[in-house]
C-alpha cells in the first residue's frame, strides 16, 4: 500500500454500511484496489485461481478486474469478505442478488483445487513420514489420511453429481418431481474435518522420535490451513449457496 495512514486506508476502504471486523481490516467492497485487498491480507491469493483470476492487476479496482476476466465482482468480494472475516454473515439481499452459475463453477474449481493441489502434496508428505515411523504408526497414518480422503471425495462427488446437476436443473426453471431439494442436502451436509482432527491429534501428541521435526511441523502447517480453508468452504455451501437455492426453488415453484 503507497499511503499507509489510517485515514486514506478508512477513505479507500470504507463505505457508510461498513464494519469493522475481527483483524481490523475493513469490509472489502468491490471498488478497492486489487493490490491493496492482497496487501491487507495474501491469504485471499489462494481465492484467484478459483475464480479463473490472473495477476498483474496493476491499478485495476475489484470491479474492473473481475469484470475484464468475466467473473462476477459481488461473488468475488463476498468470498473474500467470508476468508478474511470470519465473523463476516453476508445479507440474504446479498446472497440472492449472487450468480448462480458462477457460485457453482467457484464451488468445482475449489473441489479440484483441494484434492489436486492441497490433499495429494499432504498425502506425499504423509508417505515421506511414515516411512521413517514404525510399521504401526505408519500404518495408523496411512489408514486415517486414506480414510478422510476417501470421506473427502465423497462428499465433493455428491455435491458435483447430485447437488450441482439438481440446482442447474431448478436454474432453467424447470420444476421436477419432489424427490430431490435444498433442505435434504443442508440436513446432511457435514463438515469434513472430524478425521483430519484426529490425524492431527497422532502427529501431535503420539509421534515421537523419527528425527523428522521440520517435516512434521510442514505437515501439521499443511493440515491446518486445509482444515481452515475447507470450514470456509463449508461455510459458504451453508450460508450463500443453501440460502440461494432456496430462494430459487420458492421462485420456481411459487410461479
Ligand atoms: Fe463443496
Ligand atoms: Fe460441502
Amino acid at each position: 500500500m503507497v499511503a499507509c495512514d489510517e485515514a486514506a486506508v478508512v477513505a479507500i476502504f470504507c463505505t457508510e454500511n461498513m464494519i469493522m471486523k475481527d483483524r481490523n481490516i475493513p469490509l472489502y467492497t468491490t471498488r478497492m484496489k486489487v493490490a491493496e485487498l492482497i496487501e491487507s491480507d495474501y491469504n485471499l491469493l489462494l481465492l484467484f485461481p478459483r475464480f479463473g483470476l490472473e495477476l498483474g492487476v496493476g491499478d485495476s479496482t475489484v470491479s474492473e478486474l473481475c469484470i475484464r476476466q468475466g467473473v462476477s465482482p459481488q461473488l468475488f468480494v463476498m468470498m473474500c469478505n467470508i476468508y478474511s472475516h470470519t465473523d463476516y454473515m453476508p445479507s440474504a439481499d446479498d446472497v440472492r442478488q449472487l450468480d448462480v452459475e458462477q457460485l457453482l463453477g467457484y464451488l468445482s474449481r475449489s473441489h479440484t483445487y483441494y484434492v489436486v493441489s492441497r490433499i495429494k502434496p499432504i498425502e506425499e508428505q504423509l508417505k515421506a513420514l511414515s516411512a521413517q515411523c514404525s510399521q504401526a504408526h505408519s500404518a495408523v497414518l496411512q489408514r486415517f489420511f486414506a480414510e478422510y480422503e476417501q470421506e473427502v471425495l465423497n462428499h465433493f462427488s455428491y455435491e458435483e453429481n447430485t447437488v450441482f446437476p439438481y440446482i442447474r436443473t431448478l436454474m432453467a426453471c424447470h420444476k421436477m418431481q419432489p424427490t430431490y431439494d435444498i433442505e435434504t442436502f443442508s440436513h446432511n451436509h457435514s463438515n469434513i474435518d472430524d478425521k483430519l482432527c484426529d490425524l492431527k491429534n497422532i502427529l501431535v501428541k503420539h509421534l515421537r522420535g523419527i528425527g523428522m521435526a521440520a517435516q512434521t511441523t510442514e505437515l501439521l502447517f499443511q493440515i491446518f490451513s486445509l482444515e481452515e480453508d475447507l470450514s470456509r468452504h463449508t461455510f459458504i455451501e451453508d450460508v450463500v449457496l443453501i440460502p440461494l437455492v432456496q430462494h430459487l426453488e420458492k421462485t420456481v415453484y411459487d410461479n
